[in-house]
């Protein structure tokens, strides 16, 4: 992986879109021509010849992973906890946390999300009520009287507990500043989870406030969704000097588990061009499993459910499922 320093980077210039073959190898992008689209050969053979044995190029430019079918959850160890994480807002963490969740729920892990966002995106995207809630992870993580148990709640998944938030969440967010070990704070409470479940995620919320410090300390990964739009790739250098931060002072395990392009449209130039830039600069970190843009994921909150079960045979569940077979292979004991 480079050190991800491309906060700086060139400006686009205008241009035309001009369709491509979306299976052309990861060709390195010449800007340059984009203003100079049909200066192109005319006659080239098709973009990917019908033979069987060329593997098949994925969203991210390069060969697809066949990814195994997950074995069996290896008993007796502790939880993988993970953070969705990103400063930018509406990027496709709540998204992606509901969903791999329920994915990987699906594969027989046992899974507790976390609501680490005043917002309670991921709270009422699962169908409850903010007003309703008689205990959240504020306090959970104020109270010491309060335990786990007490505060957790079936998510309408077979296999996935949520702790829910609500807006009481924000007032922790000063309140902890007082606390001795504050940023361990969510870490302490969520101990007891760790034997009882095999993936815990962490919604966070939109910043790099104490919060998320709390989040990336309690963590063992960090997923960094990424809108793929342009200015998305702008602050992912602030946020990975957070994450080295964390890791140096307070979590010398904290690990980036993966990049995960969201919201691709695979028709535009755009899109390709700024997952094409992610792959230059994050290389393997980058997930092959690229979620598409479809209004199925606003509906399907709606209706407080993830894809999987409100259109479990749409492309977009289907994502969300091939990512959790990725993320398997990449979490050696989960
Ligand atoms: N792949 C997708 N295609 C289309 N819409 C999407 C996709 N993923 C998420 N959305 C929609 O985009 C909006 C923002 O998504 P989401 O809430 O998951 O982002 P977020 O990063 O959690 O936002 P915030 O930073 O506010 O917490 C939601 O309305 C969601 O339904
Ligand atoms: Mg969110």
């Amino acid at each position: 992986m480079t050190d991800g320093s491309f906060v700086g980077t060139p400006a686009m210039p205008p241009r035309t879109e001009v369709p491509r073959p979306v299976t052309a190898q990861a060709e390195r992008h010449d800007y340059a021509a984009d203003t100079l689209p049909f200066e192109r050969p005319a006659t080239t053979a098709p973009a990917v010849p019908p033979a069987s044995s060329q593997p098949e190029i994925g969203a991210t430019g390069r060969p697809m992973p066949v990814f195994p079918v997950p074995g069996p959850v290896v008993e007796g160890r502790p939880a993988r906890v993970v953070s969705m994480c990103n400063q930018k807002g509406g990027v496709g963490k709540t998204t992606t946390t509901i969903n791999l969740g329920a994915s990987l729920a699906e594969q027989g892990r046992k899974v507790l999300l976390v609501d680490f966002d005043p917002q309670g995106s991921l709270s009422v995207g699962l169908g409850l009520n903010p007003h309703e809630m008689d205990l959240t992870v504020y306090n959970l993580l104020m109270q010491r009287d309060v335990t786990l148990d007490e505060v957790v709640v079936p998510s309408g998944v077979p296999g996935m507990d949520l702790l829910p938030s609500n807006i009481d969440l924000s007032a922790a967010e000063v309140q902890l500043v007082h606390e001795v070990a504050r940023e361990q704070t969510l870490q302490r409470v969520l101990a007891p989870a760790l034997d009882q479940y095999d993936v815990i995620l962490i919604d966070c919320q939109p910043s790099l406030g104490l919060l998320t410090v709390n989040a990336l300390t309690a963590s063992d990964g960090v997923i960094v969704p990424l809108e793929c739009e342009y200015f998305a790739l702008r602050g992912v250098a602030l946020l990975k000097t957070t994450i080295d931060k964390v890791r140096e002072r307070l979590n010398p395990k904290l690990e980036i588990d993966g990049v995960l392009g969201t919201m691709f449209d695979g028709r535009t130039l755009h899109s390709r061009e700024v997952m094409e830039r992610l792959v230059q600069a994050w290389g393997d970190t980058v997930f092959h499993t690229v979620i598409k843009r479809t209004v199925k994921f606003s509906d399907a909150t709606v209706a407080g459910e993830p894809i999987t079960a409100y259109a479990a045979t749409s492309a977009g569940a289907d994502s969300y499922r091939q990512l959790a077979r990725e993320v398997l292979t990449r979490w050696p004991d989960a």
